[in-house]
């Protein structure tokens, strides 16, 4: 029997007002996949990520998240699966003058009792879980370093952390790479790599850079004005879907 899928969209279409973000999508994620979604600015890919993570829900069609259609759940419901899926945004969304270790508990937050979060920023929590969480990202030495006073990608480093304790089932990212120097990205495309390896974490990134999607993941899917290009194994993509996927 095969696992059930984490994400499911059946013929999802998700509007603005008067813009179309997404017309007709359908697909299925299984767990441990690593999925790149690409395409031009526009295309819809941080929508789709933002239906994954339950933070959007579609105008039409149906999102399953782990087994759960979100448009059915009522708030708390909603934010339990939230829990299961963590995501990295490409603004990190940290707090600069705090210490590393709050930034990092923050993914604890909503589940802790309103006195312990309150208690955490003058004391902080649960060090040891977050600074194990800060050396699987390899800055265990940053744990009580102001957050501001590290380098861009340090912080992405701290907001993958933060994620990390969490413990999602799903790490969603957001272009992780795009502000980043290659040998960064290269560095930070490995480390999400091990961990869905070593994890068995499912992996759904949205990347502007076509080659990195195509070396880090299993599958690919195109996204052009809001529809499902193509949608395949990342050997399988050629130069002609490229062509397609980004002509003007
Ligand atoms: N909250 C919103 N309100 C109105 N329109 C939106 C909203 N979010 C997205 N859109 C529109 O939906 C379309 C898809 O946007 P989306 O951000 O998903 O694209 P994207 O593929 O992530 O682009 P980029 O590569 O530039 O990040 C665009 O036309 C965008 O203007
Ligand atoms: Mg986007």
């Amino acid at each position: 029997m095969s696992p059930s899928p984490v994400f499911q969209l059946e013929q999802v279409s998700c509007r603005f007002g008067t813009v179309t973000a997404l017309t007709d999508c359908s697909l299925s994620i299984l767990p441990g996949e690593r999925v790149a979604l690409i395409g031009p600015s526009g295309a819809g890919k941080s929508t789709l990520l933002s239906l994954l993570n339950g933070s959007q829900v579609p105008t039409l069609g149906r999102v399953v998240i782990m087994g759960q259609d979100v448009s059915r759940l009522n708030v708390r419901k909603r934010r339990r699966i939230q829990q299961l899926v963590g995501t990295v945004y490409q603004q990190h969304h940290l707090v600069g003058n705090l210490a590393v270790i709050h930034n990092v508990n923050a993914g604890q937050l909503g589940r802790w009792p309103l006195p312990k979060a309150l208690w955490s920023l003058v004391w902080p929590q649960n060090v040891d879980a977050a600074a194990h969480a800060l050396a699987q990202v390899g800055i265990a030495d940053k744990l009580y370093a102001r957050t501001d006073r590290l380098s861009g990608g340090q912080q992405q480093r701290v907001a993958l952390a933060r994620v990390l304790l969490q413990d999602p089932a799903a790490i969603l990212a957001d272009e992780p790479i795009s502000s980043v120097d290659p040998e960064r990205s290269r560095a930070l495309m490995d480390l999400l790599r091990q961990l869905s390896e070593t994890t068995g974490k499912t992996l759904v990134i949205s990347l502007h850079e076509v080659e990195f999607a195509v070396k880090y993941c299993d599958r690919i899917i195109g996204l052009r004005q809001g529809q499902i290009l193509f949608d395949a194994p990342a050997q399988a993509i050629t130069k002609a879907m490229m062509t397609s996927l980004y002509q003007l």
